[in-house]
């Protein structure tokens, strides 16, 4: 499983790198990106569900590969 993350529809609320900051991190003006290639360790799924859950732009998707 991968994260994506849009960045058209982020609007920094930062839920992601708080819920999951081990899949998310925040650029300089607070808005979210996914850490390296965004490929979700076994026991990090649902860290991810989380996030991608929370985010009330709905700017996260998983990705089965
Ligand atoms: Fe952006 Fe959503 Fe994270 S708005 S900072 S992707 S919680």
């Amino acid at each position: 499983m991968k994260v994506r993350l849009d960045p058209g529809l982020c609007q920094g609320h930062g839920r992601c790198y708080d819920l999951a900051p081990e899949l998310f991190g925040e650029d300089d003006e607070g808005y979210g990106r996914v850490l390296g290639d965004g490929t979700v360790p076994q026991d990090g799924e649902q860290e991810a569900r989380r996030a991608a859950a929370n985010c009330p732009e709905h700017a996260i998707d998983l990705v089965q590969e």
